[in-house]
């Protein structure tokens, strides 16, 4: 509670948490915002303003050097003929000189960058971070639909993430929509939203008719049961080289300009779109089998996921948008006179409807099949319904952005501005030789299976250390799909990177088993400490003290590692902005950095330091760990206890 921090603030000597009722603060998430009111009110009375001006005047800065929160003095408003530089100087000359939380600020230029004591940060951002515990970071208030009426309820975004597609392989492509969207799932979950998680499947289509005349040639009932997932591609695989020569014909035939009925009518192709036709016309028999390739793979599916801790609210996909979606959508369509016959088939002219770029589009093909626009544009009518949604958020490859243009655009078309207005494309870049390097893995399991494998004889090298984990298989597992992750959210999400197996499952360098490393340390400080982590904890909040003679301003690592987990929520609140995982990422590796020069400076074991000193530095210790546990669990990690 407020009472509780300013409790904590009192016994520090600051004086009453001040009330800046227009600022936009969140005091009970985030520690550094409590700063920024203590500050907004020295400010309004060292520079004669509004308190609440100064409140959202004052900034965080990129980097610890530049000051824990910053001022850039034109923010102000100044009057006109007031120089900046000069008034920064003024402000500073009227700041205290002794405040309890703040060091006298010296300014720079038209900026003045206020840097926190350090004496009084153990017993105030420790404390704050214990009463949280595995909830530090998160900030429910934000995903309210009204932060003053709590009874409005929250804010629900549905998020449409790794939607593979059914009996093809399960590429990098997916396998980043996978990391990156069940990161963007848990930060809005973390943030309040009440969140859908959606599994659009590729699950419809004329390849299903393929595949069904494949089963018949090629169909293996044991198989299936016990490798569905391979089996079926299998399946898939071989029946496409049968029928290659076939489509090639085609194409052949359309590029001479020849007619192409004759072939599509004969051989596999006609057995093919018979059976899609029964499909569509839900023949039982069609529908039964199709069902069961379907049911088959999605259970296969939730296991597989589950290795990382992903599950989903609802396995949709292409089959079951609804067809009266599809005609509502397509009415509409229709009335605003954008939905025009091209070539027999039925297309959206873009550019001729004022979105230059995004040229025509095939919205119904010339056999009447529904297309992947069609489908994608009726469903978010259906989602629209469903879940009254105040956000919807894609994520699919940058390969799909002129795709996500055109869906947008047919709904503004449509006349639905508004509901294009809520809907979001995260987009992302390749990766480089991911299945050649893996030796042609085709699907997912096959990729966690060789990352934990790579990453076990990694482990091996290592014998004394090796012999000393409990479970070996368990912590491969968890360390390599830590490798596999970390690699995938270093980067900004647009940027293409190559899969790097050496490199991503090193223990140097900013890596997944270095931070896995990185919180086992942590964890066995804590172990060796000989208390349980609620009596540490507890410990520490009656006895704060015992670390004030590390945290000074001569020995800056403790306090500068204080400063950093200050600064998690507002990360958290950063990224909820960018949708970049690489802001928790990059912050992670700061404050793994930050950790290993404090060891060295404040040590837990082996010195001839009381018992009390002990167990604070171990709080201290304990408290960075949770900050990483936090950030770990939020990208979707799995913090290991010892490797
Ligand atoms: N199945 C598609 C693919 O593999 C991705 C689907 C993305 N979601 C959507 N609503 N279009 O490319």
């Amino acid at each position: 509670t407020l009472e509780g921090a300013s409790a904590l603030l009192e016994q520090i000597g600051a004086g009453p948490i001040p009330s800046i009722p227009k600022a936009a603060a969140h005091p009970l998430a985030r520690p550094v915002d409590i700063y920024r009111l203590y500050l907004a009110q020295i400010l309004a009375k060292a520079a004669g303003c509004d308190a609440a001006l100064a409140y959202d005047s004052v900034q965080v800065p990129g980097t610890a050097a530049n000051g824990d929160l910053v001022l850039p003095v034109p923010r102000l408003r100044l009057p006109k003929g007031v120089k900046p530089a000069e008034k920064a100087a003024e402000i500073a000359a009227a700041f205290p000189d002794a405040d309890v939380l703040f060091k006298k600020v010296v300014a720079a230029g038209i900026h003045l960058p206020f840097f926190f004591n350090p004496r009084p940060l153990p017993r105030f951002i420790l404390p704050y971070i214990f009463q949280r515990k595995n909830t530090y970071g998160d900030d429910l208030e934000v995903g309210l639909r009204d932060p003053t009426n709590p009874d409005m309820g929250r804010k629900t975004v549905v998020i449409d993430f790794s939607s593979p597609n059914i009996a093809k392989e399960f590429h990098a492509g997916h396998l980043r929509s996978t990391i990156i969207g069940a990161y963007i799932a848990n930060l809005y979950k973390n943030m309040g939203w009440d969140v859908v998680k959606l599994n659009y499947l590729g699950d419809w289509g004329k390849q299903f008719g393929l595949l069904a005349v494949g089963w018949k040639r090629y169909g293996d009932e044991e198989e299936l049961k016990r490798e569905p997932l391979k089996h079926l591609l299998d399946v898939y695989a071989r029946i496409n080289r049968d029928f290659k020569p076939e489509e090639e014909a085609r194409d052949a035939a359309a590029k001479a300009g020849k007619e192409t009925a004759e072939i599509e009518t004969k051989g596999l192709f006609a057995e093919r779109n018979a059976f899609f036709r029964k499909m569509e016309e839900r023949d039982p028999e069609a529908i039964g089998l199709w069902q069961r390739f379907r049911d088959i793979s999605i259970e296969r599916y939730i296991q597989t996921y589950a290795r990382l801790n992903i599950s989903f609210d609802e396995y949709s996909g292409e089959s079951t948008v609804q067809s009266s979606s599809i005609e509502e959508a397509e009415k509409i369509l229709k009335e605003k006179g954008i939905y025009e016959a091209h070539n027999g088939a039925w297309a959206i002219h873009f550019d001729q409807h004022g979105a230059k770029g995004l040229g025509t589009a095939i919205i119904r093909g010339r056999d009447g099949s529904t297309t992947y626009l069609l489908r994608d544009v009726a469903g978010v009518l259906e989602r629209e319904r469903k879940y009254n949604f105040d956000k919807m958020i894609y994520v699919v490859s940058s390969e799909q952005d002129q795709y996500f243009r055109r869906v947008f655009k047919t709904l503004e078309l449509m006349g639905r501005k508004d509901l294009a207005d809520k809907l979001i494309h995260i987009n992302f870049g390749k990766v480089e030789g991911m299945s050649s390097r893996l030796g042609n893995v085709k699907l997912l399991g096959d990729i966690l299976d060789n990352s934990r494998e790579a990453m076990h004889e990694v482990m091996r090298r290592n014998e004394v250390k090796y012999s000393q984990v409990e479970n070996p298989d368990a912590v491969a597992e968890a360390v390599g799909i830590a490798a596999v992750m970390v690699q995938d959210m270093s980067g900004k999400r647009i940027n293409n990177y190559p899969f790097d197996m050496d490199r991503m499952t090193a223990f140097e360098g900013d890596t997944g088993p270095y931070l896995q490393y990185c919180h086992a340390r942590l964890n066995s400080i804590l172990r060796k400490s000989d208390i349980t982590r609620e009596e540490l904890v507890n410990h520490f909040i009656d006895h704060p003290s015992s670390l004030d003679g590390d945290i000074d301003s001569d020995k800056p690592h403790g306090a500068d590692l204080l400063r950093l987990m200050a600064q998690y929520p507002d990360v958290t609140a950063m990224a909820l902005k960018n949708h970049e995982p690489s802001t928790i990422l990059t912050y992670l590796f700061r404050l793994a950095h930050q950790l290993s020069s404090c060891y060295d400076v404040i040590q837990v074991k082996g010195t001839d330091a009381s018992r009390e000193v002990t167990l604070a530095r171990a709080a201290l210790y304990e408290g960075a760990r949770q900050v990483l546990e936090n950030g770990m669990r939020l990208l979707g990690l799995s913090p290991v206890d010892r490797m």
